[in-house]
């Protein structure tokens, strides 16, 4: 079993606040009001980036002053943008603190204080009343969680009734086996992938409905094969997820790809209503 400083370095690959300060220093960034839109590319950590992330928006039934829950927040990007687009209040979790101190920095400089707020916290235990939420998402989380019944009944236990709740994430696929490392685990210590049938199975067990799925294995292979197989004479460029994912993401990607390739796993979204 992993422990919490273990986490911790695995999401942040040393020290990410000094890695973050000089890429925004090298991209002109720094000490300056921002738009979220500068932050996209490094503040969307999951494959796909900002596609992904209005994908995903494009499924959620959210409205004006609705306030949503984000579990798994990482640094608040997919927050922000759907604060901005939907001007709704976004309440985010996530357990590595580093993330979330970025994060709600990220708030400040975008103006978005307001509208998005940031907190340490474990989705599998959430810190808020019955019923608080208007809707709520998850986006590429799910893949780290082994207590997934407990995540699933936390999540819903915070939804009001009527309202949703949508997530991402890589299922495991007919074959199995997904090669390490993955971008969200270095090794199987890490990584509790179920298939999407007993997904959809355990969320109408705890009490969740009309649950929609989309399968999105090509739309991750054409990412992940973009991302992979920019120019090498190409100069990397200052700002992406290799700032925060350092040094092993690219390799990690190329894993995460073939085992999408190979049907290891199984890139999926769901919604579904409370
Ligand atoms: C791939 S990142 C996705 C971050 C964010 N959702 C996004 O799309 O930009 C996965 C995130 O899940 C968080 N996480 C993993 N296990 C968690 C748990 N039990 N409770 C809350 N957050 C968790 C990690 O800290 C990390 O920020």
């Amino acid at each position: 079993m992993i422990n919490r400083s273990d986490l911790e370095n695995f999401w942040t690959r040393g020290d990410i606040h000094t890695r973050i300060h000089l890429a925004m220093s090298k991209a002109g960034l720094n000490d300056k009001s921002l738009e979220i839109e500068d932050l996209f590319p490094i503040d969307q950590y999951h494959a796909r980036g900002i596609a992904a992330t209005v994908d995903l928006g494009k499924r959620m039934p959210i409205s004006e002053n609705h306030k949503i829950i984000d579990i798994g927040c990482g640094l608040g990007g997919p927050a922000r943008y759907f604060a901005k687009h939907f001007k709704c209040f976004v309440t985010g979790i996530d357990i590595t603190p580093s993330f979330i101190e970025i994060g709600n920095k990220f708030n400040k400089l975008t103006s978005m204080s307001e509208h998005v707020y940031l907190q340490i916290g474990n989705g599998e235990t959430l810190d808020f009343d019955d019923e608080t939420f208007d809707g709520g998402y998850s986006q590429h989380v799910t893949m780290n969680i082994k207590n997934r019944k407990e995540f699933f009944l936390e999540a819903y236990r915070v939804l009001k009734k009527g309202t949703f709740f949508a997530f991402s994430e890589h299922g495991l696929g007919p074959e199995g086996n997904p090669i390490f490392p993955l971008p969200w685990a270095d090794t199987s210590e890490m990584s509790f992938l179920m298939s999407p049938e007993s997904t959809i199975l355990l969320l109408k067990e705890i009490g969740f409905y009309d649950v929609q799925i989309i399968e999105t294995s090509e739309k991750y292979i054409s990412g992940y094969e973009k991302m992979i197989n920019a120019k090498p004479e190409k100069v990397e460029p200052i700002l992406g997820i290799h700032v925060i994912g350092g040094t092993t993401m690219k390799q990690r990607s190329i894993n995460s790809m073939k085992s999408i390739k190979e049907k290891r796993t199984l890139p999926f979204e769901i919604l579904c209503k409370k």
